[in-house]
């Protein structure tokens, strides 16, 4: 697939097919992850990957946990009805089903620092922007094999009690939960609010 087909066509898949990937596929695609700008040269990044169900039980048990505050966030999002309470209404209720049938599910994590936590500027925040390039990367990869993605944003202490269970070093953080499928026939389809590059330049001066 085209660079530019792939980004044009990847799209937050919540609703896979029960087809398994194989290992090659989710290897190059981690390999297209490793390829994105690191802001310290060394792409302090590592990925655990599940595929059997008890693992994938063990990493979700949070997850319930973490929609709680989620769903405060749709309920107050209801009373307008925008494109964006849409996508929170076929997002929040699949938190936990879009990861767990998903083929793999993909924890990456970044070596963090304690600017991170406690940023004084933007800057301090590169450790947290480096691995965004990562995923924006296994998100392309993903669609130029014809594959989707889901993802999820831990809630709370939910990314470090994730990391508890699969054994990561303290100083590693997960910044998102990876759910990697084949998207179903019938997957749901969030309206898009589509906006183009002439609406968004600013040449010289906003
Ligand atoms: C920083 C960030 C956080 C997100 N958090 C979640 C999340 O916790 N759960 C979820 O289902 N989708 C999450 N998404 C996916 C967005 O809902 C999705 O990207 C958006 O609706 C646009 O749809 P598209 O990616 O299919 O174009 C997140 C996306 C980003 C970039």
């Amino acid at each position: 697939m085209e660079l530019y087909e792939a980004i044009y066509a990847r799209r937050i898949t919540r609703d896979f097919k029960d087809k398994t990937i194989s290992d090659d596929i989710i290897e190059k695609i981690i390999n297209a992850g490793l390829q994105a700008p690191t802001h310290d040269h060394l792409r302090n990044w590592e990925f655990v990957i599940l595929q059997n169900k008890k693992d994938k039980e063990k990493a979700l048990q949070f997850v319930k946990t973490g929609i709680a505050p989620t769903l405060d966030i749709l309920k107050r999002t209801l009373v307008d009805g925008t494109p964006q309470q849409k996508m929170y209404a076929i997002a929040m209720p699949r938190q936990y089903s879009m990861l767990y049938n998903a083929s793999h599910i993909i924890l990456p994590f970044f070596k963090s620092n304690s600017s991170v936590m406690h940023p004084t500027s933007v800057s301090s925040l590169n450790p947290l922007a480096s691995i965004w390039c990562v995923i924006e990367n296994i998100f392309l990869a993903s669609t130029a094999e014809g594959l989707a993605c889901s993802m999820r944003i831990p809630v709370g202490e939910e990314g470090i009690n994730v990391a508890k269970t699969v054994g990561a070093p303290d100083d590693y953080l997960l910044p998102c939960y990876i759910g990697i499928g084949y998207p179903a026939d019938d997957k749901s389809e969030v309206e898009q609010v589509e906006y183009f590059a002439k609406q968004k330049m600013h040449f010289g001066k906003w």
